[in-house]
């Protein structure tokens, strides 16, 4: 029997011999690629010499009411995957009805019993596929080609259509059996011993067909008068799987001249189902394997970013690759902090020096490294900064210590609660005593998300190379912890925060101590406003930054939200930074934080020196509530009298308190350029300080014309000693 001709049932498509074409033909460009909706990719074809096989991979394309449709034999094409090497048919239902009036069974629809033959490109996909049989007495069996291979059978019964369930699918009234690989042929079979002739009234026609299960959920009218059939039309997708059968395997198929996954990014796949190969595109690419330059990149980032939150996706010829924002790296599947590539960065904005340094220090590294042993290299590779710090303490001979995380856990004891100083915004301190019996304070973020750890990273990168003492000194950190963990000088006195607002107010201390802590801590900001270019701006200037050690010397703390280089474009859509009631109105509406920004904050601490008040009230009249506005409008209407606190009035000259009240005023200028420098705040308060000490209200005391005694000075110890120390203290100062 000729192959080529469709059997008046069974599935024709699985009928064909090969009539394998040696060497692949390239499909001429006018191959008609689509029929009708269908795309009819290569190695299929509808036109001749348009496919890779002839016979065995056309199609034809015909008009059926009104519309293109692409056949394969009698069944109907709806599509074509080339990466699964799958295709989706229709196939036909089969029934067995019984007749009242010849009171017989009768039998619908194609079955057949024809040989097909393995060298079909076509097998039944065992994945995709059910026999599925619906009706109340109905047994059908399924065979393969010669009935003496597989047969398999599935049985639906019910009693009455009450037994039934819509979308089970599991006995009654329906079943559904799997069938194994390498079928490329069934025969269906209705048990002629379980026939419908006693329940015809409701359920007349079992039916039988084998279909894509995906598609297929039971509902309870299939068996009754709007029937399975009816509902289909007669016809249900069914999947097959293709494939190249002229050889048994890809490594066969690559010795042979018809090997077909000859272009460039197309590899060989043995077939899923039954011997032979397929082509698919290498992983990265995507289109059709069979044709020259048929795969093409793809574009990974296109929709979904396939890379970690934070990082962003780069496309890359055959895949892509994940970068993260400047100050993380890539571990495993998050980006990390890397502390390493921020001191890289940064650092090449504290000029040429530090550049020239860079470089000794990169041509350092790359001798070091290759005598580095294979252990102590990896470790470099885990905690990326570590060997670079060391390498810094070294050049540069910063007293900066490298901790290992128990080194840390044994001085906080494992960071007991009892030994919090604080908390903030950008995590808790702790106290912890070092070996050598030193204390210190031990800074560790609470959240770690992309931002902190960069902020982190910042912190450490400036504090390590600035050495002020005005400014809080950085010790060290621990790098074998998920972030980083900082370790600082302990500063034991409170917080000028504490000082002028805490519980014991006025008393506690001297006005020209005030105006001493006030110039110290301008001089530690200008410090970090002349350090490099771009300026380091602290950003969160405020009183609770400015901690007290035992000589009640001021050091500028917490560089949380310090920024070192403005450009980077991130910072215009980071949230504000900052503190209520200290944030500079030109910030907010530009979103540039300048060295400006610190002086008005600035500004603000000088008024909390004045008038011993909080920034911000949340009681109060309205009018008083904002501490800024209170003082601006007092100072218009020159009656600066009525904001200074008693006892500042008591112990300070009027021109002296003038003097300060100007500069605070100039400070808070609305506009940035108008504010003098931190530098000239400096070198202002140190002259103010200079002046004499005589009160503005006359207590009619005698006063010597001189600044506080000593005894006045060193009366202000008595506190902070017992009182716990808290270095961000405050919380609902943050802003959030
Ligand atoms: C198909 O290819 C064969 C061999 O190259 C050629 O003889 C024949 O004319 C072609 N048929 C069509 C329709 O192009
Ligand atoms: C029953 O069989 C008779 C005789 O063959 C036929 O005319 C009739 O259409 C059949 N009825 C049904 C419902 O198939
Ligand atoms: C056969 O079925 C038809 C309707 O399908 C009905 O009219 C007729 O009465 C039935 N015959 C018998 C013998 O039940
Ligand atoms: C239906 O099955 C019963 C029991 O197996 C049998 O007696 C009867 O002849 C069958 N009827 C037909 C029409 O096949
Ligand atoms: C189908 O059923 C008939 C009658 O029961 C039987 O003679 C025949 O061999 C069966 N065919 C197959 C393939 O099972
Ligand atoms: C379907 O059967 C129900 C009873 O089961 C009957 O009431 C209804 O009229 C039938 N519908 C049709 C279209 O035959
Ligand atoms: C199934 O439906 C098709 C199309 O609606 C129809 O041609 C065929 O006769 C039906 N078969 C049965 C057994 O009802
Ligand atoms: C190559 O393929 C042809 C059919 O196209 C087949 O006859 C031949 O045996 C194959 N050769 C090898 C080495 O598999
Ligand atoms: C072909 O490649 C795609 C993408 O790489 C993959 O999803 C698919 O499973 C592969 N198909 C086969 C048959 O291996």
């Amino acid at each position: 029997m000729n192959m080529h001709v469709f059997l008046q049932h069974g599935l024709g498509l699985i009928l064909l011999g090969a009539q394998y074409t040696s060497g692949a033909a390239v499909p001429s460009s006018e191959c008609r690629r689509w029929c009708g909706n269908v795309e009819i990719p290569y190695p299929f074809g509808i036109d001749p010499n348009c496919s890779l096989v002839a016979d065995v991979f056309d199609l034809s394309c015909e008009l059926r009411d009104g519309v293109l449709k692409p056949f394969r034999g009698i069944f109907e094409v709806l599509d074509i995957s080339l990466a699964h090497s799958t295709a989706r048919v229709l196939n036909n239902i089969e029934a067995s009805c019984y007749n009242n009036t010849t009171k017989s069974m009768e039998h619908f629809g194609y079955h057949e019993s024809a040989n097909g033959g393995p060298s079909s490109v076509y097998r039944l996909s065992d994945v995709q596929n059910r026999f599925t049989v619906i009706g109340c007495s109905a047994l059908a069996s399924m065979s393969d080609q010669d009935g003496t291979g597989y047969q398999g059978m599935a049985v639906a019964t019910c009693r009455d259509m009450s037994d039934l369930v819509d979308g089970s699918c599991a006995g009654m009234g329906c079943s559904q059996t799997m069938i194994p690989k390498r079928m490329y042929y069934y025969d269906t079979n209705f048990s002629s011993s379980v026939n419908t002739s006693r329940i015809w009234e409701f359920n007349r026609c079992s039916y039988a067909v084998l279909m894509e299960a995906a598609v297929f959920n039971f509902d309870i009218s299939y068996v009754g008068n709007t029937t399975f059939n009816d509902t289909y039309h007669g016809w249900v997708p069914m999947v097959v799987d293709w494939a190249i059968r002229d050889v048994n395997s890809c490594d066969a198929a690559q010795r042979n001249m018809t090997y077909a996954c000859l272009s460039s990014n197309s590899v060989c796949v043995g077939s899923v189902n039954d011997y032979g190969y397929t082509c698919n595109c290498s992983q990265g690419y995507e289109g059709n394997p069979y044709l020259q330059g048929g795969c093409k990149d793809v574009d990974e980032c296109r929709n979904n970013n396939p890379c970690p939150s934070g990082g962003t996706c780069h496309n890359t010829i055959g895949g892509y690759r994940c970068s993260c924002r400047v100050g993380t790296k890539l571990e495993g599947n998050t980006c990390s902090p890397n502390i390493g590539l921020i001191l890289g960065v940064t650092m090449g904005l504290f000029g040429s020096i530090v550049i020239t340094m860079i470089i000794i220090f990169w041509g350092q590294m790359a001798i070091q490294k290759r005598k580095l042993e294979k252990v102590k290299r990896e470790y470099f590779r885990q905690h990326g900064g570590l060997f670079l710090f060391d390498r810094m303490k070294s050049e540069k001979g910063l007293a900066f210590m490298i901790f290992s995380e128990a080194e840390l856990v044994h001085a906080t004891n494992n960071f007991d609660s009892t030994r919090i100083l604080g908390k903030g915004g950008h995590g808790t301190v702790y106290k912890g005593i070092m070996k050598n019996n030193m204390p210190v304070a031990i800074k560790r973020c609470a959240l770690v998300d992309a931002r902190q750890k960069k902020e982190f990273g910042q912190e450490l990168l400036i504090l390590s190379q600035i050495n002020h003492k005005n400014v809080v000194k950085l010790l060290g950190c621990c790098l074998e912890v998920e972030v980083p963990i900082l370790v600082y000088e302990l500063v034991l006195n409170g917080t000028l925060f504490e000082h002028i607002h805490g519980k014991k107010q006025a008393s506690q201390i001297s006005f020209s101590n005030l105006l001493r802590i006030s110039y110290e801590a301008a001089e530690g900001l200008s410090f970090l406003h002349s350090y490099a270019s771009p300026p380091i701006i602290h950003g969160d200037v405020k009183t609770s930054n400015i901690l007290l050690d035992e000589n009640h010397m001021a050091k500028v703390s917490d560089f949380g939200a310090s920024i070192l280089a403005p450009s980077d474009e991130e910072q215009f859509v980071t949230i504000i930074q900052g503190t209520c009631g200290y944030l500079d109105p030109e910030y907010l509406q530009t979103c540039q934080l300048t060295s400006k920004s610190d002086v008005y904050s600035f500004g603000v601490i000088l008024l909390e020196v004045l008038t011993g008040q909080l920034p911000m009230k949340l009681e109060g009249p309205d009018t008083q509530k904002i501490l800024t506005s209170t003082f601006l409008s007092a100072m218009s209407e020159n009656n600066l009298d009525t904001v200074l606190v008693s006892h500042v009035k008591a112990q300070a000259s009027m021109e002296l308190l003038k003097g300060l009240a100007n500069l605070a005023n100039k400070c808070l200028d609305l506009c940035g350029d108008n504010r003098p420098s931190m530098k000239e705040v400096a070198e202002e308060l140190g002259r103010l300080r200079k002046l004499p000490m005589y009160p503005w209200v006359q207590l009619g005391v005698e006063t010597h014309g001189e600044s506080p005694s000593v005894h006045e000075i060193e009366s202000d110890y008595y506190m902070g000693e017992n009182e716990s120390q808290h270095i961000n203290p405050g919380s609902s100062y943050y802003a959030r």
